[in-house]
């Protein structure tokens, strides 16, 4: 009878180890991720609550992470001290009937906190080479002590999430290195011209900035970034007489200018994209199309345009007014500037919605801090 019950615990508590281990391939980032670990750890195990370090190999400390109001708090603790520190040293689990005790045991914490520990169950968190790196550690089972079961029901949560961890960091890992990639080449091509210099990453924070104000998810503001920061990488093939020319363009300059939009196109269909970012190349070369079809590179119209594309174009127009002083083509205000957009809309070439967006949640600021008034210019120190 004893033993029906325990191998029907055994199988409840294994399906629900399944579906927690989908949970965590869903999560989209190392925090949210982190997060649930930390809940569904303290869940499964009947306990009270669920600490999840992680080792920082480079200043040889654990790392821990305590939810707190949707927020994940990051507690730095040097290696070896503690039931983690000593579970993250010699790789065994260890399970504590009464924390205070056991030698073992930090009470500093505890006084911290004002949280009164009994029982612990900590266990080694070991990647695929067998490597520790980090440790997950529960306290204070609802009832009773931690059973030899409970230790092998938290090793093998433990192993889930050492590969979701794992996975999660490799991911953000290769955006980071992607995006600074990406970052580099636009800032060199901005570079090639002292007056455009930072552009592509204004219009990448504006574009980014105004997807926020319209409550864009995540996934589309990375798409916002990574379009917005290579909108004008096809400006690399434009000849220096043309790009750099001080005066107006005469007609043929200008169409060789505007290929600009088509080479980015034509430039980014060349580099790999992920599939949810597969889209980049046609969006980035999207920002000098005009609702009506007027614009370039294809003339496309509204319909045939997405939302993305049509922020990056706002983000465009705003930075070139406010920042691009020409000889020809002197800088404006805020106010100058705010109207030309609203002008744009009244002739059907820039998105009303996101405009009035723009304007209305002021989602210039944080790019441009110092133009808080409407007869303001737009000043770089760094030019
Ligand atoms: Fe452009
Ligand atoms: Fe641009």
């Amino acid at each position: 009878m004893l033993n029906t019950s325990a191998n029907n615990k055994k199988s409840n508590d294994l399906s629900k180890l399944l579906d927690i281990s989908l949970g965590m391939i869903e999560k989209s980032n190392l925090s949210s991720l982190l997060g649930f670990i930390m809940e569904e750890a303290a869940k499964i195990m009947l306990a009270d609550r669920s600490t999840l370090f992680l080792i920082d190999f480079d200043r040889n400390e654990l790392i821990s992470f305590i939810a707190q109001k949707s927020e994940i708090k990051e507690i730095r603790l040097p290696m070896g001290i503690g039931i983690a520190g000593h579970v993250a040293r010699y790789g065994c689990p260890v399970n504590i009937e009464d924390a205070y005790k056991t030698p073992l045991f930090h009470k500093e914490v505890d006084r911290q906190t004002g949280y009164r520990t009994r029982t612990v169950l900590c266990v080694p968190m070991k990647n695929r080479e067998g490597k520790i790196t980090g440790v997950l550690e529960i306290l204070n089972k609802k009832s009773g002590v931690f059973t030899e079961y409970d230790t092998w029901l938290l090793n093998s949560f433990a192993a889930f999430a050492t590969t979701a961890i794992e996975n999660a960091r490799l991911h953000e890992d290769r955006e980071r290195t992607f995006l600074s990639t990406i970052k580099t080449l636009a800032a060199v091509v901005d570079r090639r011209d002292h007056i455009t210099a930072g552009h592509s990453e204004r219009v990448a924070k504006l574009s980014v900035n105004i997807g926020k104000a319209m409550g864009l998810p995540k996934n589309e503001l990375t798409l916002l970034d990574y379009a917005a920061t290579m909108h004008d990488i096809g400006k690399v093939v434009i000849k220096d007489d043309v790009l750099l020319k001080p005066d107006k363009f005469s007609t043929e300059e200008r169409e060789e200018m505007n290929k600009h939009a088509q080479y980015t196109k034509e430039i980014l269909s060349k580099i790999y994209f992920a599939r949810e970012y597969k889209d980049v190349p046609t969006i980035a070369a999207m920002h000098h199309e005009r609702l009506d079809g007027t614009g370039y590179p294809y003339g496309l119209k509204k319909e045939q345009l997405n939302t993305i594309g049509c922020i990056i174009a706002v983000a465009d127009v705003f930075d070139a007014l406010m920042a691009f002083d020409r000889p020809y083509k002197k800088v404006h205000t805020l106010s100058e500037t705010l109207d030309i957009l609203k002008t744009e809309v009244e002739k059907n070439h820039l998105d009303a919605h996101i405009v009035n967006i723009f304007i209305q949640k002021k989602a210039y600021l944080q790019t441009f801090p110092n133009i808080k008034n409407r007869n303001d210019h737009y000043i770089d120190d760094k030019r």
